[in-house]
C-alpha cells in the first residue's frame, strides 16, 4: 500500500476550492489513487446542518475534519480537504496533526468572489441580510507560507491541479 497525503485547500467563500478538490479528485483516480473529499460544506449538511459559523463552531468543525483527513491519509487515501478554515491556528494544528501535508491557498479576490456568488451569499452580505460571510465581513486569516498559492481568477483549473501534483512530487508523496 502506498502511503497517503492529505491536500488542504484553505481560502474564502467563492474562491474556488470545491471546483479544484473535484478535479484533484478525478486525475488521481486516473493515476491510480484511492482518493477522498473531505467538504466543510458537505460535511456540515450532512452531520450538523446547524451549526454555525462562530469561531467555536468553526474550530470544533475544522478539528473533525484535521481528525478525518488524519485517519485517511495514514491509510494509503489521498484526502482533499475542500475547508475555508479561516483561523491560522487550526491550520498550523492539522499541518501538525497531519504527517504528509500539502496547504494550497485557493485564492480569488473579492471582486470575482461577488462576480461568481454562485450561492447567493454575497449578494446576500451585500445587502446584510447575512452578517460574518468569509472573506466579506468575516474574518479570513491568509496564510503566510502556503506550499501551493493558486489564483483561480488567473489560472485554469488544469494549471492548478498541474501546481498541486508538482509540488506532490517534489515533496515525495506521489
Ligand atoms: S469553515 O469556516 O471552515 O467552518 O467553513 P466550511 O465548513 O468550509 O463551510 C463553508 C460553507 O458554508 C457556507 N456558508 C458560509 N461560509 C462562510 N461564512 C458564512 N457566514 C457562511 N454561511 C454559509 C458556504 O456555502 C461555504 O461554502 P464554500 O464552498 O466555502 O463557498
Ligand atoms: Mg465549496
Amino acid at each position: 500500500m502506498s502511503e497517503g497525503f492529505t491536500i488542504w485547500l484553505t481560502g474564502p467563500s467563492g474562491a474556488g476550492k470545491t471546483t479544484l478538490a473535484r478535479a484533484l479528485k478525478e486525475r488521481f483516480k486516473e493515476m491510480g489513487y484511492k482518493v477522498e473529499i473531505l467538504d466543510g460544506d458537505e460535511i456540515r449538511n450532512t452531520l450538523y446542518p446547524n451549526l454555525g459559523f462562530s469561531k467555536e463552531a468553526r474550530e470544533m468543525h475544522n478539528k473533525v475534519v484535521i481528525y478525518m483527513a488524519k485517519l485517511l491519509s495514514r491509510n494509503g487515501v489521498i484526502a482533499i480537504v475542500s475547508l475555508i478554515s479561516p483561523y491560522k491556528s487550526v491550520r498550523e494544528y492539522a499541518r501538525k496533526e497531519i504527517e504528509r501535508f500539502i496547504e494550497v491557498y485557493v485564492y480569488a479576490p473579492l471582486e470575482i468572489r461577488i462576480k461568481r456568488d454562485p450561492k447567493g451569499l454575497y449578494a446576500k452580505a451585500l445587502k446584510g441580510e447575512i452578517k460574518g460571510l468569509t472573506g466579506y465581513d468575516g474574518v479570513y486569516e491568509e496564510p503566510e507560507n502556503p506550499e501551493v498559492k493558486v489564483d483561480s481568477s488567473k489560472m485554469s483549473v488544469d494549471e492548478e491541479v498541474e501546481l498541486i501534483i508538482k509540488k506532490a512530487k517534489e515533496l515525495n508523496y506521489l
